[in-house]
C-alpha cells in the first residue's frame, strides 16, 4: 500500500496534517489528496519502466483537477484525454500538447480541430469512420497528423464488466484481423501518419498476464505489417495498472514492467503508458461526517454526509472501498486495509448517504469500531474516478478538493454552492 494517510496518534493524517483539520477548514463531505502519493506512483511507474523510457500520459479522466495535472505536468508527465474539455483542462494546468494523445469513440469534428490545433502527439483512433474524419480534416489544414490505431487483442482482463474493454466485441477500436485491413487502407495517407498501435484491455487488471497475452498478439501484428512496409512506431499500451483498494491487492509497478519489458526489448517501438488508477487511486480519500445512527431490525445504518452522487464506485461497479474513523481508539490503529479487520470491539454497519435509492450504501456489512455522530470516517484509495464521476443528483452541490504538500493544504476545488446548482438555468 503505497500512500502517504497514515494513523499517528490514533489520528489520521494526510502527510503532516491531521485529516480532522482540514475537515473543519474545509467542511465536508471532501476528498483530499497527498501530493506526495501522486508523485511517488508516478515515479515508481517511471523507474519500473526506465528501459524502455516510456512516455507516460496520465489518464485524466481519473482525477482531473488542473491542479494536479500542473503537478504531474511539472513531472514530465504527458496527457491522455479522452475529450475536448480534458484537453483544454491539459493545456490550462500548462501540460505541453505535444504529449497528449486522445482516445475515445465519438470525437466531434470541433473537438478534432481543437486538438489539430493544439498540436496534440498522436490521435487513438477507434474506427475507419473516425480514420476517414480526421484525414479529411488534417487534409483541409494541410497539416500531417500522427495517429495510432486502437486494436482489440480479445484478451479476457478478467475485471468488471463495465469496465472491461479489449475483447472481440466492443465499442472500442478494431480487432486484430479488421486492423490488418485498415493499416493496408490508410496506412499510407500524406496527412495521417498511421504508425502506431494502441490498446487498452480493461481496468483494473490486477495481474500482468492479460497485458503479456495482448502484447505478444499486437507484437505479431505488427511484424507483419512491417513485412508489408508499414511502418509502426508506437506501441501504446493504455492504462489499467491496479491499484490496492485493500492492502496488497496490485502488484506493483516492477511486476508490470518485468513481465512487458522483454517482450519490447529490441522491438525498435516507442513504448507509451496510460495510467489512471495507478498513480491516482491511492492519493486521494473522501472524507465524510456521520449524521445520524438508525437501528435497523438486525442492522446499525450510519447516516453520513457523503452520498452516492461524490462517490458513485460502490453502486456503479460493486466496488469496495476500505472505510475507517479518522480517531479511533489504540486498539483500532490500522495498517492493514482489508475487508474483514480482526480487531477486538468491532461491530457491523451499512454505511449509507442521504440520497433517495437504496444503493446510495458507501459501505455495506462493514465491521468497524464503534461510531457516534460526529465521527469523521476515511473512505480510502478514492482519488481515482471519485471526484471525477461526481453529480448533483438530489441537488446535492459537489464536494470541496483539497491538495496536501507535507504539512500544507489548499483548497483546489471550492465546494459547490447552491447558486451553482442554478447557475446554467437562469437567464
Ligand atoms: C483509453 C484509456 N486509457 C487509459 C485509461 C486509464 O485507465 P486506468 O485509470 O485504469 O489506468 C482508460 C480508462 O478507462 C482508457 O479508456
Amino acid at each position: 500500500m503505497v500512500d502517504h494517510f497514515h494513523y499517528r496518534h490514533q489520528e489520521l493524517y494526510a502527510e503532516q496534517v491531521p485529516v480532522a483539520a482540514i475537515a473543519d477548514q474545509a467542511a465536508t463531505p471532501v476528498y483530499i489528496y497527498s501530493a506526495a502519493t501522486f508523485r511517488e506512483h508516478y515515479r515508481r511507474l517511471q523507474q519500473a519502466f526506465a528501459e524502455c523510457a516510456p512516455l507516460i500520459c496520465y489518464s485524466v479522466k481519473s482525477c482531473g483537477n488542473v491542479h494536479i495535472l500542473r503537478m504531474l505536468a511539472e513531472l514530465g508527465s504527458g496527457f491522455d484525454v479522452v475529450s475536448g474539455g480534458e484537453l483544454y483542462r491539459v493545456l490550462q494546468a500548462g501540460g505541453p500538447a505535444g504529449r497528449v494523445v486522445y482516445a475515445g469513440v465519438g470525437k466531434t469534428q470541433s473537438e478534432i480541430l481543437q486538438a489539430m490545433e493544439a498540436g496534440i502527439a498522436c490521435f487513438n483512433i477507434e474506427s475507419e469512420a473516425e480514420l476517414e474524419a480526421v484525414g479529411a480534416l488534417a487534409a483541409g489544414r494541410k497539416q500531417t497528423v500522427r495517429a495510432a490505431l486502437r486494436v482489440n487483442p480479445d484478451v479476457d482482463p478478467r475485471t468488471h464488466r463495465h469496465t472491461s474493454t479489449g475483447q472481440k466485441e466492443t465499442k472500442f477500436g478494431v480487432d486484430i484481423e479488421r486492423a490488418r485491413q485498415v493499416f493496408a487502407r490508410y496506412g499510407r495517407q500524406p496527412h495521417l501518419s498511421l504508425t502506431g498501435i494502441h490498446l487498452h484491455i480493461g481496468s483494473p487488471i490486477n495481474s500482468t498476464e492479460p497485458y503479456v497475452q495482448a502484447v505478444k498478439k499486437v507484437l505479431d501484428l505488427i511484424a507483419e505489417l512491417r513485412r508489408e512496409g508499414i511502418a509502426i512506431e508506437t506501441l501504446n499500451i493504455g492504462g489499467g495498472f491496479g491499484a490496492d483498494y485493500t492492502t496488497g491487492q496490485a502488484p506493483a509497478a516492477d511486476l508490470y514492467a518485468e513481465a512487458l519489458i522483454p517482450l519490447l526489448r529490441g522491438q525498435d517501438l516507442e513504448l507509451i503508458l496510460e495510467p489512471g488508477r495507478s498513480i491516482s487511486a491511492n492519493a486521494g480519500i473522501f472524507v465524510t461526517r456521520l449524521l445520524y445512527l438508525k437501528q435497523g431490525g438486525e442492522k446499525t445504518f450510519a447516516i453520513v454526509d457523503g452520498a452516492m452522487n461524490d462517490l458513485i464506485r460502490p453502486v456503479l461497479y460493486d466496488a469496495f472501498h476500505f472505510l475507517w474513523p479518522t480517531a479511533v481508539s489504540p486498539d483500532h490503529v490500522i495498517t492493514n486495509r482489508c475487508r474483514e479487520p480482526d480487531l477486538p470491539g468491532l461491530r457491523p454497519y451499512d454505511v449509507v448517504g442521504p440520497i433517495c435509492e437504496t444503493g446510495d450504501c458507501l459501505a455495506k456489512d462493514r465491521l468497524l469500531p464503534p461510531l457516534k455522530p460526529g465521527d469523521l470516517l476515511a473512505v480510502f484509495t478514492a482519488g481515482a474516478y471519485g471526484f471525477v464521476m461526481s453529480s448533483q443528483y438530489n441537488s446535492r452541490p459537489r464536494a470541496a478538493e483539497v491538495l496536501v504538500d507535507s504539512d500544507r493544504f489548499e483548497i483546489i476545488r471550492r465546494r459547490e454552492t447552491y447558486g451553482d446548482l442554478i447557475a446554467h438555468e437562469i437567464a
